[in-house]
Parts: C-alpha cells; structure tokens; sequence
C-alpha cells in the first residue's frame, strides 16, 4: 500500500502520485454521436476511433506510459445495443487487431485483455490470444483493452473466488483483506490508474474499474473520442501534473515536487 510522507497530514498522499501519470485509463466515448453529427453510420464512428486508438497507443509509447487500459466495450454494451451494432463491433475489433497486430509487436507493446471473452466470437477470440500470446514477453506499454467489461461483475467474481477458498478451508475470512481481494481482478498485474480520462463530455464511470481507479485522478474532456488527439492527452498529463503543483504551491517552503513516494513493490 502507498504510505503518504511521515510529514505530511492525510492530504500528503498526493505525493504518492508519479508526477506524470505511468498508468492511463480512458473511456473511449462518443463515436456514435461522432458518425451521427456527419450524418454516417454509427460504425464509421467505431472505425475512426479505433484509428484514435492507434494514434494514442503510438504516443504513450513515444512518451514512456507504462499502462494505458481502454474501455472498448462494456458488458452493458454487449447486452443492450442493437445485435447489428454490437456485429460490426465485433468485426472492427478482429480488424482492429490483426491490422495492428504488427505494429503493436514492433512497438514493443504487451497487449491483455480485460472483460468476458467467453461470450465473445470465436474469430475474435483467436485473434485476441493471438496478439497476446506474440506479445506476452514484451517490456514496453501495456495496452490493456476491456471488451464486454464489467467491473461490478469483476468484483463478483473476484468475491466468489474468496469464498471458495474460504470454503475449502485455504484462507480464513480474516485473511481477505486488499491485496488478496486484487489478486482475482481479471488481471492482477494492473497497477491502478493514476489518471483516469473520459471523452464526450460524459461524467460518469458507466461500470469500468471501479476498484482499481478508487484513487484516481478524473479528467473529462468534452471532445469526442474520434477527435480525441495526442494533443488533447497532453492536456489531461498537463492537468494531472497541475493538480500536483497546485498542491506543492501550499508549502511556499518546497517549490520544487518531491519525488513520488514508492511502496515495498517499487509502484
Ligand atoms: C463508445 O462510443 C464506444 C462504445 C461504447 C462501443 P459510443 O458508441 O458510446 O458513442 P455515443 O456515446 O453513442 O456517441
Ligand atoms: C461506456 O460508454 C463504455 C465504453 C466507452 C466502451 P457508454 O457510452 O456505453 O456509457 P453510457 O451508456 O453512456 O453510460
Ligand atoms: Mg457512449
């Protein structure tokens, strides 16, 4: 666990927090209104942002983000939206991956995947491990892609797996506490988010991480995801790292940020 400076009162926590953010959540919003404002098809709208998507996974790589976890689709989406739309999804996805299956693995990226494949197409399926088998040993960027995620169904699981343990005599109940809670999340090597964005001017988390991102930073930005650029996440780090200096500015004493307190796991 982060502990804040021994000098500090409960608000120092902020210096527990990288300066720039090493890990990025964002929920990609707004390709529908997106297409629908041009007078196109909603899918168009999906195609272009999985190009956005490509530009930002290009960037964060440029720019040394350790973890950048997207909200692709969400299990709500996979169950409510109309099966024409959720087909070209599923479509775009596979497209989406075997188009940049190469570059990902030239770029050093290591792809995962969050959420319930089990329910998705097997071609998307195949397609998925593929890439992220090819990927598995890479060092750089984490691409993290949550398609047909939930988090509270995440939670449930993750609970479920505790009682069964408990049941079978491995773990007491006193025993459950944060960390093991975190080892049955969909992937227990994602750090939390320091930085957690959402595009179309939507302010709400709409079920993603909702463990993980208890102590992130929330940036909303008004663009729609298709117009989201690298400039536009420049502006969120800005407004990440302002939020630190705002807090730096209290202490006239200590202009210059202290370095980010780091916990036993070296996070
Ligand atoms: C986000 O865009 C992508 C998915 C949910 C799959 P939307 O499809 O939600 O776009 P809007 O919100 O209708 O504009
Ligand atoms: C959340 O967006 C899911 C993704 C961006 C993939 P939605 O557009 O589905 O969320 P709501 O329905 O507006 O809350
Ligand atoms: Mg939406």
């Amino acid at each position: 666990m982060i502990e804040p400076p021994a000098d500090e009162g409960s608000s120092g926590e902020q210096h527990a927090r990288p300066l720039t953010p090493e890990s990025i959540a964002v929920i990609m919003d707004g390709n529908g209104r997106w297409a629908e404002s041009r007078g196109l098809p909603r899918a168009r709208g999906h195609e272009e942002g999985a190009e956005t998507l490509r530009r930002l996974t290009r960037h964060c790589v440029a720019r040394g983000v350790r973890e950048l976890t997207c909200y692709a689709l969400s299990t709500e989406n996979f169950r409510r939206r109309p099966p024409a739309e959720v087909a070209d999804l599923m479509r775009l996805l596979q497209l989406y991956l075997d188009r940049n299956r190469e570059e990902l693995l030239e770029l050093g990226v290591r792809v995962r995947f969050i959420g319930h494949r089990e329910e998705l197409p097997p071609e998307v399926r195949e397609s998925m491990e593929r890439v992220e088998r090819e990927s598995a040993a890479h060092d750089g960027l984490v691409l993290r892609l949550a398609i047909n995620y939930g988090s509270r169904s995440e939670l449930v699981e993750a609970a479920r797996a505790l009682a069964r343990a408990v049941r079978s005599g491995e773990l007491a109940p006193e025993e459950i506490d944060e960390e093991r809670l975190a080892a049955h999340l969909h992937d227990p090597t994602m750090a939390d988010p320091d930085l957690l964005i959402r595009t179309a001017g939507e302010e709400r988390l709409s079920n993603f991480l909702l463990w993980q991102a208890s102590y992130s930073e929330l940036h909303f930005a008004p663009c729609l995801w298709p117009d989201f650029t690298p400039e536009r996440l420049e502006e969120a780090i800005a407004s990440y790292a302002a939020r630190l200096r705002k807090y730096g500015a209290v202490r006239s004493s200590d202009p210059v940020p202290r370095p980010p307190v780091v916990d036993a796991e070296g996070r």
